[in-house]
């Protein structure tokens, strides 16, 4: 055997079920229920899911896989492709399963990602057939541990009737004493989760399963699908400097010190370039307290900003993880990841005041906020964690780029398509024109500040216009809209490819 799989596969009982990934793979039968490691392509199982795909060229089957969030390529890309994925959850974000799901030949079900393990606990999610989860590591006590993302996969093994481990030897064999793995006791019986800060470890270092469940073993030597994010540019960076800018306010108000409260930042490219903003400024002793740690958080550590991170998965770009793997005891003892129950988890959010930073795709002049879907109908990834951290943290807060398509939609309207986060969740709104404070605003307060202080100049006298016509129409009602035009600027978008008014139908 190879000594770097002797090293890691500690149980030495379950030496003879090292297999093959075709062989793994022909365990799953037609209709299965599979959950799956991995969390926004960081952790996941990689070369079953290619031995499926590989199998699905000559045979024809359909399963269900649930995952902690989005994949990588290999399940969302190929085997949706190859027409495989009959129902997906909790998360995805590759175009290739976002066609699928959007020409109806995917069922997905697109949920906060702290409700999943429950889920699993009261048989909604299941019964699952096989976990496919992927490994650092078997300790010699039965523990797997996990590689760059923890997940669902605690709860998901607890559940699983049956486990195929890909143990991938190319993650380095410093991510073992990195997680910390807490699994809640059934609702009822529960105790608090015993965490007052970030930093505080509270759980095993691995997953414990029973080894009678672990029906293959696979060695596998991929390494995670770098992410994909696009680097910041001015508007970003003056989104970022306005954050800035309030915390400073905040603290000013004595609501804040310069060490902030612990950060949590959405996945996406907005979201990171406005977290790089920290790295020239004044404020340090930073905690993130997130679901993914992009590049940006590595970069902050590195500029001594930030000292300590946890989350539930690590998905980085390409140069990030060549620096970062190749290196990681020097980011040891700075980093924690937990299980998405936990880092996602209200109790802790709350416990912890949380300042949340999500991006949205489009807000209304109320607050209102859609993540998910284009022009309500069409799915772009899905909420993930943003309605988990938005609805408990200290403060909400939304980013967004005040307009997209080159300038023909306005992420600001006068009704959202779809709602994920209503207005009641939604504390602060920033785009590149400026930001809106909705704390402790009645709606007619807040339309007033969105569309002055954040709207782009192309739209803002078409909103001021719906706006007071639809003061107007209600007879200054409590949030006035003008129901028949509500959605206007939408099927303006669709017939007429812009919102912009001079083209407008409706
Ligand atoms: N209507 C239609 N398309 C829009 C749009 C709108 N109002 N606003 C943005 N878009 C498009 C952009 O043009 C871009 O399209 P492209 O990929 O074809 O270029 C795409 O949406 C992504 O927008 P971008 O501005 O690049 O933002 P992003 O990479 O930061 O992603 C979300 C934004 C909302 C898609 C992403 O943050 C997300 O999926 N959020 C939901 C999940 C979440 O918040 N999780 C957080 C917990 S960690």
């Amino acid at each position: 055997m190879d000594p770097r799989v002797e090293k890691r596969l500690g149980l030495k009982q379950l030496v003879n079920n090292v297999v093959s990934a075709e062989e793994a793979a022909k365990l799953i039968s037609d209709g299965d229920v599979v959950a799956m490691s991995g969390f926004t392509r960081a952790g996941d199982a990689k070369v079953v899911p290619m031995a499926l795909v590989e199998r699905a060229k000559n045979e024809k089957f359909k399963i269900d896989i649930y995952t902690g969030a989005s994949l990588g390529p290999e399940v969302d890309k190929y085997l949706a492709e190859e027409g495989v994925i009959r129902k997906r959850g909790p998360f995805i974000a590759d175009p290739g399963i976002r066609n699928k799901i959007n020409s109806g030949d995917v069922l997905y079900v697109d949920a906060h990602l702290s409700h999943n393990a429950e889920l699993v606990r009261q048989g909604i999610i299941g019964p699952i057939k096989y976990l496919i989860v992927e490994a650092a590591a078997i300790t010699e006590d039965g523990l797997i541990i996990p590689t760059t993302s923890v997940g669902n996969s605690p709860v998901f093994a607890e559940y699983a009737e049956n486990i195929i481990v890909e143990l991938n030897i190319s993650h380095p064999e410093s991510l073992i004493g990195i997680h910390d793995i807490y699994v809640p006791a059934p609702q009822g019986q529960r105790e608090p989760i015993p965490m007052t800060d970030a930093k505080t470890r509270i759980g095993e270092i691995g997953i414990k399963v029973d080894p009678a469940k672990i029906k293959a073993i696979v060695i596998s030597e991929e390494p995670d699908a770098p992410s994909l994010i696009v680097p910041p540019d001015e508007e970003t960076q003056t989104m970022a400097n306005i954050l800035l800018d309030f915390f400073r306010s905040e603290i000013k108000a004595g609501r804040l010190t310069n060490k902030l409260m612990p950060l949590q930042s959405g996945v996406g490219s907005v979201a990171n370039a406005v977290l790089d903003g920290f790295a020239d400024s004044e404020f340090e002793d930073l905690v993130v307290a997130s679901e993914v740690l992009q590049d940006a958080v590595f970069n902050l550590i590195d500029a001594g900003k930030v000292s300590f991170a946890a989350a539930t998965s690590i998905t980085i770009s390409e140069e990030l993880q060549k620096k970062v793997y190749g290196n990681l005891e020097k980011y040891a003892d700075k980093l924690v990841l937990r299980p998405q129950e936990i880092s996602n988890h209200p109790e802790v959010i709350r416990r912890l005041g949380l300042i949340s930073i999500n991006t949205a795709l489009e807000l209304d002049i109320y607050g209102n906020v859609n993540s998910t879907h284009v022009s309500g109908t069409k799915m772009m990834n899905g909420i993930g964690g943003s309605g988990d951290f938005a609805r408990n943290a200290r403060l909400g807060i939304f980013v967004t780029k005040s307009y997209a398509k080159g300038g023909a939609i306005s992420s600001i309207v006068p009704m959202v398509s779809h709602v994920d986060h209503t207005e009641h969740d939604v504390d602060v709104i920033v785009t590149e024109q400026g930001i809106a404070d909705l704390r402790g605003l009645a709606p007619k307060e807040r339309a007033a500040l969105i569309i002055e202080n954040c709207a782009h100049p192309d739209f803002k006298e078409q909103l001021w216009d719906y706006y007071n016509r639809a003061v107007e129409a209600t007879g200054n009602a409590q949030t006035p809209h003008i129901l028949e035009e509500a959605l206007s600027w939408h099927v303006n978008l669709a017939k007429n490819k812009t919102m912009k008014k001079e083209t407008t139908n409706a």
